[in-house]
């Protein structure tokens, strides 16, 4: 029976439109439609092909999702073989390397240079034939690798057609796989909550989930792909230059680093190294240096390649991020919640742009599964803004008497009993206020900014007046007087008296963040907001069961756990009565329900910088009139308010064609409700 016109048209339609809303979404990171739109068109499609299983095609948004395994890769010759790049370590070796091109072209003109970061993940290489992505492959031995279409189709930033017009009949284009940081640290996370092992760096769960033979594992695994060349195998180029081929490769959907930037002369490549060197903290995703490239593809051929690798290319690279040192002992921390943390104490070592003695060791389930003991040689990790971390154990480096870590019996601190609960991680101390390190984690958070926002009452403070006995409880802060503080160290008068005053301030404050600064386990800010403003009144959610906890918003049994449990102690109930006849109050929260509320079920978006209030303050008016407060903005998102200095926050929600106001439009609202 032939296929009627009307469906092979519908789907041609919908594969048009969802390659666009997937290439918006994965490459622009600008989505226009809410994501179940984007299901029911594919699940349309999906039908269609199920019908008429002779319009299916490899290019469909469909043919993404894994099929059956495969049981090994076959090979896959590059048609224009993948180069390597030189590596310079310092300015000098940079230097070296524009004189070398200098005197090849016999003149010392300054350059144009396209710098590029180096992302840190595996080589792809994807080849087009009439638009269509056909065939990926791994760089292998730079001439032949490893068939990996099927993985490759499964990322969201693979085009599996091109975009716009004017590409060549047949493209390789070239770009670096990789996990960015937060899918890397989830992904470890629930490895380490399934008992399994966790990746040691992005860059090796990147190249391990591009090497699955089933690409459904690769599907579910947090993989993009950046571009950073295109080749043509015995073709005229349509460009003059590497930076006009990314504009085409751009424009023909596939995702191009946005910090590229292209530079002249080699003091300039100095300075984009040292801004990107800045920023490498606060990029989402792991880079290993910057790569330089002129730009101009005349001198590109005339300066040709030394065996593998162009002489017009070269890598500058950055401090590493994983380096080896001993583990010269190990140490408990015991938090806030009683949780007893392992931490590294290292031999000093160089990583990743500082000077890291300690590491943290997670978890016992994390000292076993590296098997790493006391004396051993391990390769410790800084990445980001985050903790150093002790990634792997260099078994044949092992002395002959290095020492097994067991976990303590009881607490380093107050010497309670520690267990560890079947179900959890973690091993906990057992002396909750007894002991001193719960009691000092747990008064520098009642303490805290987003708690009751004490102003100079820093965590070594809180901690000499916990050891000199001075406090035992949040409560006993508003007992402090400035003769008392004004005896401690690095307390002069002023600082004293101001204290007590910013003390005095604290007691005004609100439901929800006084819930926030009792510490109770699991509740967050967002919860302490929801069992506030379900409760109204604190002496209700003292009193309430299981049940009426179980229909506040976002509590599960676990967190109606931890809230009963926290209310049934004796010890929290006194300290909880003694702060209130210390004088900690909030204003009475308006008895009506939460639908009442003018704001409730919107979602809303503080971008730039307010003046007449803080950000904090903004989102606790907009909670407390019902609203979402969002850190993003999407489809999802109700109304921005957005201050000077506003950013690409901004700019999406004006292209999403999201309600935008001011500051002043913004407290005009808040007066009018
Ligand atoms: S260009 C002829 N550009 O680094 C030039 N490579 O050591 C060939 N890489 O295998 C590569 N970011 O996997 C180039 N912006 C970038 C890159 C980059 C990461 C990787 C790539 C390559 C390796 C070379």
């Amino acid at each position: 029976m032939a296929t009627p016109t009307s469906a092979a048209q519908r789907v041609a339609a919908l594969r048009e439109q969802l390659h666009d809303y997937s290439h918006r979404y994965y490459v622009l990171d600008d989505p226009t439609v809410p994501d179940v739109e984007y299901d029911r068109l594919f699940a349309e499609l999906a039908a269609l092909e199920q019908d008429y299983p002779e319009l299916q095609s490899p290019d469909s948004p469909t043919a993404r999702v894994g099929g059956a395994p495969l049981s090994a890769f076959e090979s896959a010759e590059h048609l224009v073989p993948m180069l390597s790049l030189d590596n310079v370590f310092d300015e000098e070796q940079l230097q070296e390397f524009f004189q070398r091109i200098n005197k090849r072209l016999d003149s010392d003109e300054p350059r144009q240079v396209v710098c590029e970061p180096k992302l840190d993940g595996v080589a792809l290489s994807l080849l087009y034939e009439d638009g269509v992505m056909v065939r990926a492959a791994t760089r292998g031995d730079g001439r032949t690798g490893e068939n990996v279409t099927a993985n490759a189709r499964t990322i969201g930033s693979v085009p599996l057609k091109l975009l716009g017009s004017g590409w060549p009949a047949q493209l390789e284009v070239r770009g670096e796989v990789y996990m960015p940081r937060a899918g890397f640290d989830a992904l470890n996370e629930d490895a380490r909550a399934r008992g399994d092992k966790p990746y040691v760096n992005p860059r090796n769960a990147a190249a391990g989930a591009l090497r699955q033979l089933d690409s459904r594992i690769t599907a579910a695994r947090p993989l993009e792909l950046c571009c950073y060349s295109a080749a043509l195998h015995e073709a005229e180029a349509p460009w003059q230059s590497h930076s006009e081929s990314l504009e085409c490769l751009r424009s023909w959907g596939f995702r191009v680093n946005p910090e590229i930037a292209v530079v002249t002369g080699a003091p300039a490549c100095l300075e984009y190294y040292k801004q990107l060197l800045n920023k490498r903290d606060t990029l989402p995703y792991d880079i290993d240096g910057i790569v330089y490239k002129i730009d101009s593809l005349a001198l590109q051929e005339r300066l040709g390649f030394v065996s593998r690798a162009p002489r017009w290319a070269i890598a500058h690279k950055f401090p590493a991020q994983e380096e080896m040192t001993v583990l010269e002992a190990v140490e408990f921390q015991v938090g806030r919640t009683g949780a007893v943390t392992p931490v590294a104490r290292l031999k000093p070592v160089f990583v990743g742009g500082v000077t890291v003695s300690n590491a943290t060791l997670h978890n016992f389930d994390e000292i076993e599964r590296l098997d790493a003991r006391i004396g051993d040689t391990v390769i410790i990790r800084r990445a980001g803004d985050v903790i150093p971390q002790v990634v792997q154990v260099v078994k044949d480096r092992r002395p002959a008497d290095a020492v097994r870590i067991a976990p303590p019996a009881t607490c380093p601190v107050c010497d309670s009993e520690v267990l560890r609960l079947e179900d959890e991680a973690v091993a906990r101390c057992t002396g909750g206020l007894v002991c001193a390190a719960q009691r000092k984690e747990s008064i520098k958070h009642f303490a805290s900014r987003r708690a009751m926002d004490i102003e100079g009452l820093g965590d070594k403070l809180v901690e000499q007046l916990v050891d000199q006995e001075l406090i035992q409880t949040p409560a006993d802060l508003y007992g402090l007087t400035a003769e008392t503080l004004a005896g401690l160290e690095r307390m002069a008068e002023k600082s004293a008296n101001n204290l007590v005053a910013a003390l005095e301030k604290s007691k005004q404050t609100t439901l929800p963040r006084f819930l926030f600064a009792l510490g109770i386990r699991e509740v967050g800010e967002t919860t302490a907001q929801n069992l506030a403003l379900h409760f109204r009144d604190l002496d209700k959610l003292m009193a309430a069961d299981e049940a009426s906890l179980l229909a506040v918003r976002d509590v599960g049994a676990i967190v109606a756990g931890h809230v009963l449990a926290f209310f049934h102690s004796e010890d929290n109930c006194a300290v909880v009565a003694a702060l209130i006849r210390q004088g900690v109050r909030w204003p009475a929260l308006p008895e009506s329900d939460a639908a009442a509320q003018p704001l409730a079920g919107e979602t809303w978006v503080l971008t730039g910088n307010l003046e007449t209030m803080s950000r904090a303050e903004a989102k606790e008016k907009l909670q407390a009139l019902g609203a979402r407060v969002a850190g993003s903005v999407s489809a999802k998102t109700d109304s921005v308010v957005a201050g000077p200095g506003a950013g690409s926050k901004l700019a999406k929600a004006e292209k999403l064609g999201i309600k935008v106001i001011d500051e002043a439009a913004f407290n005009q609202m808040l007066g009018s409700l």
